[in-house]
C-alpha cells in the first residue's frame, strides 16, 4: 500500500460543474479553487492516442456528433467542447492524456486517471494509459490513482505500471467487489454515492481499502461520508466543499 497523501475533495471531470468536463480550463479553475486533485475520464481514438472525454459520442459536450474511437487523434484535439458549456470557453478543445498530466504537475494537483473504454477496448485503453505512465520520468508525473470500472482495463494498466496505485470504480457496493479489488491489488474502492451506508463503508475499510465516492456536490452529504470514514469524495461544485 503506498502512501496515501489522497486528498479529500477530488474536482469530478476537473470540476464539471465549474468548467467544461475534462479539459484544460477545469484543470486551471480547480487548482485556483485551491483543489489538490482531480479526475478525469480518458478514452482511446480511433489510432490509439488516449484523450479525456467522458461519453462514448460528442454529441453531449461538443457541437458535432460522432463517435470517439472512430475519429481520429487529429480531429478529436480540434474539437471545441468549450462553446457547448459557455461562450466564454469557446475554442477550449478536448486534451491529450499526455497534455493534460503535464498540465496537473505544472499546477501541483493530484489526478485520478479514469480509464474510460469505449464497448470493447477494455484492454487496449488499460495497456495504452499505462504505457504513457511508464515513459513518463516519475519525477514528472503528478501524483496519480488509476481507476475504472472495467477490471480488465485496470489489470492491462497495472502489468504496465504496477508502481502507480489502483482504484476499482463501481456504482454499488458488493462482496463481489472487495474481491476483485483485492484480486487486481487495489488501494481503494471509489463507490457511487446512491444506495451507500455507514456499514458498506465499513466493510470496505475492513478489507482494507480506502473509500472514494462519487458524486457528491452538497456539503451536509460530503460531511457525513467524512464522518463514516470516506477518504475522499469527487464532487462537481469543489467550490461548495473546500473550506472557505
Ligand atoms: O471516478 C468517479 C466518477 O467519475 C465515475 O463516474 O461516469 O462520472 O466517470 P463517471
Ligand atoms: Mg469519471
Amino acid at each position: 500500500m503506498p502512501d496515501w497523501g489522497w486528498p479529500a475533495v477530488i474536482a469530478h471531470r476537473c470540476g464539471g460543474a465549474l468548467a467544461p468536463e475534462n479539459t484544460l480550463a477545469g484543470l486551471g479553475i480547480a487548482a485556483r479553487l485551491g483543489c489538490r486533485a482531480v479526475e478525469f475520464d480518458v478514452m482511446l481514438s480511433r489510432d490509439s492516442v488516449p484523450v479525456l472525454i467522458h461519453d462514448e459520442t460528442l454529441d453531449r459536450t461538443a457541437a458535432r456528433s460522432g463517435h470517439v474511437a472512430r475519429l481520429a487523434a487529429e480531429e478529436l484535439l480540434a474539437t471545441d467542447v468549450g462553446r457547448c458549456f459557455h461562450s466564454a470557453f469557446a475554442g477550449e478543445s478536448i486534451p491529450s492524456l499526455q497534455l493534460a498530466l503535464d498540465a496537473c504537475r505544472r499546477l501541483g494537483l493530484a489526478v485520478n486517471v479514469e480509464i474510460k473504454p469505449a464497448t470493447g477496448c477494455e484492454v487496449d485503453t488499460g495497456r495504452v494509459v499505462g504505457c504513457v505512465l511508464k515513459e513518463m520520468q516519475p519525477a514528472l508525473r503528478p501524483q496519480i490513482l488509476l481507476s475504472s470500472f472495467s477490471a480488465d482495463a485496470l489489470a492491462a494498466a497495472a502489468a504496465e505500471v504496477p508502481d502507480v496505485p489502483r482504484g476499482l470504480l463501481v456504482d454499488r457496493f458488493s462482496p463481489q467487489a472487495l474481491l476483485t479489488a483485492g484480486r487486481l491489488d487495489c488501494v481503494s474502492l471509489n463507490l457511487g454515492r446512491k444506495h451507500l451506508d455507514a456499514a458498506q463503508i465499513l466493510a470496505a475499510r475492513d478489507a482494507g481499502f480506502k473509500v472514494l465516492v462519487y458524486t457528491v456536490n452538497a456539503l451536509p452529504e460530503a460531511r457525513q461520508l467524512a464522518a463514516w470514514g470516506v477518504a475522499g469524495v469527487f464532487s462537481d461544485r469543489p467550490d461548495l466543499l473546500l473550506p472557505g
